[in-house]
């Protein structure tokens, strides 16, 4: 399977702090935002994984995340020019997703969970696609999915006003490789983007979408507006500092994947030793 970051957008929700600089470059406490992303996919077991984001930024995020090679993965980019829509990633990427499955993750969505990764991995063969829904306060603000009394999806709209629902489409999405043609097929909104909830709508339709409803206690945040990030960096700042570990960390889920080994994980650790991110990677080792 291979997995897609979409990291473009002009961040306009976040003005003035993306006015010079990409939304998923900004720090979620101590480290860039598309790190909880990366490290997302990596937990589900994806090495392969394509990073779009506008032509101006993709000097900065090589700089930030390179080939890919030290983390025992292979990251490649490609632009999004302009803000045509999530579901442009799968017409972006059509060369390298080839014939495989295809895991689409928004790179301001941060998910942590004990059973998250297990949860991920039981997506990797998806036969059409699988979504996961969580309950919120605001669901206008996402898509929204409703279900029939037996707990099947019956409907997916992006941001209605009236909610038929509570629960949102989180933003992380496995599709099998029909999800490239379905791409092709949908039309624009009124909005002029190709919605990713019009994707999701084409594969319900054809019931061949499953939606996982995630469990209370399994966190899933974003970091759109400035309300969302402060509490997304206070989250992870709290977990980091209660339970002595790292959270969001590429280096740190390589290691726990085993795509590095031990004396590899070190090697990173020791460009960080001056801003504490180094000793965070070694958590728990054995000095
Ligand atoms: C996007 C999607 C929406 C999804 C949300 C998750 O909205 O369009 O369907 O629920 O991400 O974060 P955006 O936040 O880009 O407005």
């Amino acid at each position: 399977m291979k997995g897609i970051i979409l990291a473009g957008g002009s961040g306009t929700r976040l003005h003035p702090l993306t006015l010079s600089v990409s939304k998923q470059l900004l720090p979620v406490y101590d480290k860039p935002m598309i790190y909880y992303p990366l490290s997302t996919l990596m937990s589900a077991g994806i090495r392969e994984i394509l990073i779009i984001c506008l032509p101006i930024d993709i000097p900065l995020f090589k700089k930030l995340l390179g080939d890919g090679s030290a983390l025992g993965c292979s990251f490649s980019y490609a632009e999004q020019p302009e803000p045509k829509g999530i579901a442009e990633a799968f017409i972006i990427g059509k060369k390298f997703i080839g014939t495989d499955s295809v895991c689409l993750i928004l790179g301001d969505n941060i998910f942590y969970g004990s059973k998250l990764n297990t949860l991920l991995k039981s997506a990797e063969n998806p036969l059409g696609g699988v979504v996961f829904a969580q309950q919120v306060s605001n669901p206008q603000r996402y898509g929204v999915v409703s279900f029939d009394e037996t707990g099947t999806a019956v409907s997916i709209q992006e941001k209605p006003k009236h909610p038929a629902s509570n629960f949102a489409v989180c933003g992380i999405y496995f599709y099998d490789n029909t999800v490239v043609d379905v791409a092709k097929q949908i039309k624009p909104s009124a909005r002029n983007e190709l919605e990713i909830s019009d994707i999701n709508a084409v594969f319900l339709e054809h019931k061949k979408l499953q939606v996982i409803e995630l469990e209370a206690g399994d966190v899933w945040l974003d970091t759109g507006t400035i309300a969302s990030l402060s509490e997304a960096s206070q989250f992870v700042e709290t977990i980091q500092h209660r339970q002595g570990i790292v959270i969001g960390s590429p280096e740190r889920i390589a290691y726990e994947e085993g795509f590095i080994n031990e004396s590899q994980l070190r090697q990173l650790a020791e460009q960080y030793s001056l801003s504490g991110y180094g000793d965070c990677l070694l958590k728990g080792l054995k000095p």
